[in-house]
C-alpha cells in the first residue's frame, strides 16, 4: 500500500505519470467522473485549510466517490485527548484513502504506520506539504512546458513555509534547476533542506535578501506568506511580516514570461494589482490543485 507522506514517496517518473493523469482529467473530465464511485475519502484536518481540504473533498466528488471528516480538531475527539493513532485506526475503518493534516511534523508518518488505508500527508507542521508541490509542478510544467533548466526564486518564509520545502525536494531531482532563496536573515530556509536536499543533489542555489536586485534572472517566482501560526513570539512576526510586498513597480525589471505562484493563502505578499498581470499564476495553481489531487487519489487507489 502506498502512501504521500513526502513528494519523494514518487518517483520522477510517477510524478510525470501524475501530471499526464490531470492534463487528461482536464481535457476529458467526462471519463473520470465514476471512476471512484462507492470509494470513500476521509479528510482530518487538525489545522485550519479552504484550499487543501476543500480541493480533496471537490476531487473526490468529481471522481464520483464521497466524503468524510472534520475541519476542526475541538469538534473531533482529539480534543478529548484521542491520539493520532487511535483517530487513524478509527477512521481507516470507515474510509478507503485518508488525506490529514496536523500542525506536527511527522504526524501524518505516525498515521501511516497504523492504518489500513493509504495516507495523504496534507500539510504537517512547518515540515512538508507534498501535494501543494502536486499543484505546484503542474502550474510550473503547464506555463514554462518543461520542469528543468529552469531559475526558480523562493520569496518569504523559507523557514517554517512546509510548500517551499516540499517544492525545492521535488526540483532538486530535475536537471539544471537553480533555486534563488530571498528572505529576512530570520527566515532562511533550515539547514536541513541545505544539506539533505541541496547539497546532496548538487543543486545551484544561492541565498539572498534583495528581491528586486535577482528579479530579472528568474523564471519562476514562488511568494510565500509569513507563517504567523508558527511563530513563539508576536513582535517577531510583525516586524517580519511585510518583508517583501510583490507590488507592479517591483516587477518592472521582471522577465516578460515570468510566472508567479504563492501557494495561498495571501496576506499581504502580493498587491491585489498584480492579480491582473499576465504573469501571475496563483488562481491557476488553485485549479491546477484539485486536478493532481484526483490524479493523486486514482493512484494511490491503484484505479487505472
Ligand atoms: N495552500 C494551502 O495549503 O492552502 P490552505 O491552507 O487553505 O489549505
Amino acid at each position: 500500500m502506498k502512501n504521500l507522506l513526502s513528494i519523494t514517496d514518487f518517483s520522477v517518473q510517477e510524478i510525470d505519470q501524475l501530471l499526464s493523469v490531470a492534463q487528461d482529467i482536464i481535457a476529458n473530465p467526462e471519463k473520470y467522473n465514476e471512476k471512484c464511485k462507492h470509494k470513500i475519502l476521509a479528510t482530518l484536518f487538525f489545522e485550519p485549510s479552504t484550499r487543501t481540504r476543500l480541493s480533496f473533498e471537490s476531487a473526490m466528488l468529481s471522481l464520483g466517490g464521497s466524503v468524510l471528516g472534520f475541519s476542526d480538531a475541538n469538534s473531533s475527539s482529539a480534543s478529548k485527548g484521542e491520539s493520532v493513532s487511535d483517530t487513524i485506526r478509527v477512521v481507516s475503518c470507515y474510509s478507503d484513502i485518508i488525506a490529514m493534516r496536523h500542525p506536527k511534523e511527522g504526524a501524518p508518518f505516525v498515521a501511516s504506520m497504523v492504518s489500513s488505508v493509504p495516507i495523504i500527508n496534507a500539510g504537517d507542521g512547518g515540515h512538508n506539504h507534498p501535494t501543494q508541490t502536486l499543484a505546484d509542478l503542474l502550474t510550473i510544467k503547464t506555463e514554462k512546458g518543461r520542469l528543468d533548466n529552469l531559475t526558480v526564486g523562493f520569496c518569504g518564509d523559507l523557514k517554517f513555509g512546509r510548500t517551499v520545502h516540499s517544492l525545492i525536494e521535488a526540483l532538486a531531482r530535475y536537471k539544471g534547476i537553480k533555486v534563488v532563496l530571498i528572505s529576512p536573515k530570520e527566515l532562511t530556509i533550515p539547514d536541513y533542506v541545505k544539506s539533505d536536499v541541496m547539497d546532496k543533489n548538487n543543486m545551484d542555489y544561492v541565498e539572498t535578501t534583495d528581491l528586486e536586485q535577482v528579479m530579472p534572472q528568474l523564471d519562476v517566482l514562488y511568494m510565500t506568506r509569513v507563517q504567523q501560526e508558527r511563530f513563539f513570539n508576536e513582535d517577531d512576526y510583525l516586524r517580519l511580516r511585510d518583508s517583501y510586498i510583490l507590488t507592479l513597480d517591483k516587477l518592472s525589471n521582471a522577465k516578460p514570461d515570468l510566472s508567479i505562484l504563492h501557494p495561498l493563502p495571501r496576506v499581504n505578499e502580493i498587491a491585489v494589482d498584480v492579480d491582473n498581470d499576465s504573469r501571475a499564476c496563483y488562481f491557476k495553481q488553485v485549479a491546477n490543485g484539485r486536478y493532481m489531487r484526483m490524479a493523486l487519489i486514482l493512484k494511490l487507489l491503484g484505479i487505472e
